[in-house]
């Protein structure tokens, strides 16, 4: 099945291939093909040119973009999409005036979602699940990272992760799942708890191969970087790779940790130093963002513009969960980015597909409009430029999304 996208107005993020991550000054470099063609085959990319190059061989279906524009769909690297309920009374404690920690401390935060959730049944938090996922991919995510770290015992955090391997299995994007048992402690009795991570769940999760990755919450309060080495240096023989929560509120050496243990991706980052830019620096751990979270929570903004000054690159997630970031909306962190963390709308872009794909693994398969990749992209209403996406903050662009090249919905 050969399938033609023509007269497409600004093919957006189009690369040869996927050989390297993107950083500093390069990260503003957007490739775009105006009045361009794409080619589908099955449900890869098979092609793509000016439309002046197009041979006009037979194809079984034409698709007449009609100007609009065609990018990759968002690669959305961190979120925590199994919950079992909203937290709205958090959002009006803190609109009244409490900050996260102290909501946190009276009965709201992770503990309060993880009560919840180890109540509610695996179809009832499958169902949510899924909805809140074709919900996401209807505003244009086509692969996505889910995490566990509600449940905090054996029994829920397992259960997260069957969840999130039903989702796996009945959506057609690529899905990641991250095992964040070391989310919080359940109670006081915190080497208990630990103990319970690294001689129950780590090899449960092991021989069934529920997890991709392994995550832990560094923070005062959370989890000592000393801890978080316990944890990672655990999961490392369950050949799991770290993608750690760092740098939130507090530096307390979390990113040292995550480099040593060889982490993928250091996520947070709203606290950054420059002895933690200079280890990065020296390192292949990258770092994300998540914009939502600052902006919810009203938190400062990760230092982005320094980090990519230094050459590193960037990713940038929508951290979504129902405690500090409840959108998923990753046209909308483009906007925050851009206006918040003065981006470039190339490299929000940037950070949001192509780069993000590596901080997945996923970057031979989804982020750019590359020959041999899946056929997930988004076609805007109306004939826009990249700028748009971000500009535009809080209205919907998005006219069509396709999936493995069907129209999804
Ligand atoms: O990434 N910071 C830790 N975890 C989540 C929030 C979890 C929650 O509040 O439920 C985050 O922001
Ligand atoms: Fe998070």
């Amino acid at each position: 099945m050969r399938t033609l996208f023509k007269n497409i107005g600004q093919l957006v993020q189009v690369r040869e291939s996927s050989s390297a991550i993107i950083r500093g000054s390069m990260m503003s470099d957007l490739p775009v093909i105006e009045d361009a063609y794409l080619l589908v085959e099955d449900d890869l990319i098979a092609e793509y040119g000016a439309m002046t190059t197009w041979d006009s061989r037979t194809v079984n279906e034409t698709i007449d973009v009609q100007g609009r524009l065609l990018m990759p769909t968002f690669v959305d690297s961190h979120t925590h999409m199994v919950f079992a309920a909203n937290r709205e009374e958090e959002f009006v404690m803190k609109i009244k005036g409490m900050d996260y920690q102290s909501i946190a401390k009276a009965g709201g935060g992770i503990l309060n979602s993880a009560k919840k959730l180890q109540n509610a049944s695996i179809d009832e938090l499958y169902e949510g699940a899924a909805s809140r996922l074709s919900n996401a991919i209807r505003h244009g995510t086509g692969a996505i990272e889910i995490k566990s770290g509600y449940g905090l015992t054996t029994e829920a955090e397992l259960k997260m992760l069957q969840v999130i391997a039903r989702l796996k299995d009945s959506f057609d994007i690529p899905i990641k799942a991250t095992f964040l048992g070391a989310h919080a402690f359940p109670d006081e009795n915190k080497e208990k708890y630990i103990t319970s991570i690294i001689q129950e769940m780590l090899p449960e999760i092991y021989s069934t191969g529920l997890a991709d990755y392994v995550d832990t919450f560094c923070e005062v309060g959370y989890y000592t970087p000393e801890q978080m080495e316990e944890v990672l240096v655990a999961a490392d023989k369950y050949e799991l790779r770290p993608k750690v929560h760092v740098n939130q509120f507090n530096s307390i050496g979390g990113i040292e940790v995550a480099i040593s243990n060889n982490a993928l991706s250091v996520d947070h980052l709203e606290v950054l130093t420059e002895e933690e830019i200079n280890l990065l620096k020296d390192s292949d751990t990258i770092p994300v963002a998540l914009p939502g979270c600052s902006f919810f929570i009203n938190i400062p903004f990760s230092p982005a513009r320094k980090i990519i000054e230094n050459g590193l690159p960037l990713v940038l997630a929508s951290d979504f969960n129902p405690g500090s970031a409840p959108s998923f909306n990753m046209s909308l962190i483009n906007s925050l980015a851009c206006i918040k963390m003065r981006l470039l709308p190339e490299e929000a872009i940037n950070a949001t597909t192509y780069n993000a794909a590596f901080a997945l693994e996923l970057e031979n398969e989804v982020g750019s409009i590359t020959k041999g990749k899946k056929a997930n992209f988004i076609i805007s209403k109306e004939p826009i430029t990249p700028a748009t996406i971000a500009y535009n903050f809080g209205v919907d662009w998005i006219g069509t999304v396709f999936i493995n090249g069907g129209e999804f919905g």
